[in-house]
């Protein structure tokens, strides 16, 4: 799933993960679980850099992403991953080196205004990982996870700085990548404006479609 910062790469995953009975491996879960859960740890020391809205560096995104991807024998959602070109790249040389490969690259595409406004309005639960929404939803802090019942918290890098360097760093690393995967025929272009529900509904037509 590639896509900007709150384009929905996060809800989506999850729905498709749910739906085709895959697991879902989001990179950034990946950093904020270990931050939490294992602050000392390597992983975690590099991913330090996420609160201000830094990318991880690409050697260890690509050593983390393989040793998760090795414990599974089936496909996974891959969720912002990979974001810079050299990510790919290293991502494409593991890939051939176990005989496997990338099937389709979803790109949900959004305004950078309604970016900024959703991820304004996000909450996420720490419990369960539910992303809940103050515009789609009757959600706020204090409240509890309308899935599990936790509370709901903001993200450190859902401040308005973080925000505006995670859009810039999007443009500059990430966006590039799109016309790696047109070139190759494996982008599927899914207007990310429309309801979840809608969105959802495209992913799946056009990933079945292709299969
Ligand atoms: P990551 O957690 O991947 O953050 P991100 O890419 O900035 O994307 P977000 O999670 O903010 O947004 P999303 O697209 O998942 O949208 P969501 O579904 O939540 O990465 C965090 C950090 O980790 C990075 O900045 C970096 O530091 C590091 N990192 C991760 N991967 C890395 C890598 N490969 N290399 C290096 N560093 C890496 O939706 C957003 C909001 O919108 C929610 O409130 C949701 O309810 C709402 N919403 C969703 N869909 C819709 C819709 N259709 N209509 C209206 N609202 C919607
Ligand atoms: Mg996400």
């Amino acid at each position: 799933m590639m896509g900007p910062p709150g384009s929905g790469k996060g809800t989506q995953s999850a729905r498709i993960a749910e739906h085709f009975r895959v697991p879902h491996l989001s990179t950034g879960a990946l950093f904020r679980a270990a931050l939490e859960n294992d602050p000392e740890s390597d992983v975690a020391k590099a991913a330090a850099v996420i609160t201000n809205g830094g990318l991880v560096d690409d050697s260890v995104v690509m050593d983390v992403v393989a040793a998760v991807l090795t414990e599974y024998d089936c496909n996974v959602v891959l969720d912002g991953f990979p974001r810079t070109t050299h990510q790919a790249d290293l991502f494409e040389h593991w890939l051939f080196s176990v005989g496997r490969q990338i099937d389709k690259v979803v790109f949900l595409h959004v305004p950078n205004d309604e970016l900024v406004e959703r991820l304004g309005a996000r909450r996420t639960c720490k419990a369960c990982g539910y992303i809940a929404s103050l515009r789609l939803e009757d959600a706020d802090t204090g409240i509890p996870c309308p899935r599990c019942g936790e509370d709901l918290y903001r993200r450190e890098d859902d401040r308005p700085t973080a925000i505006s360097r995670r859009l810039a760093i999007y443009e500059s690393l990430t966006a590039p990548l799109l016309a790696k995967y047109i070139a190759t025929g494996q982008l599927l272009s899914i207007d990310g404006t429309q309801s979840p529900d809608g969105v959802f509904k495209n992913i799946c037509d056009s990933i079945t479609n292709q299969i």
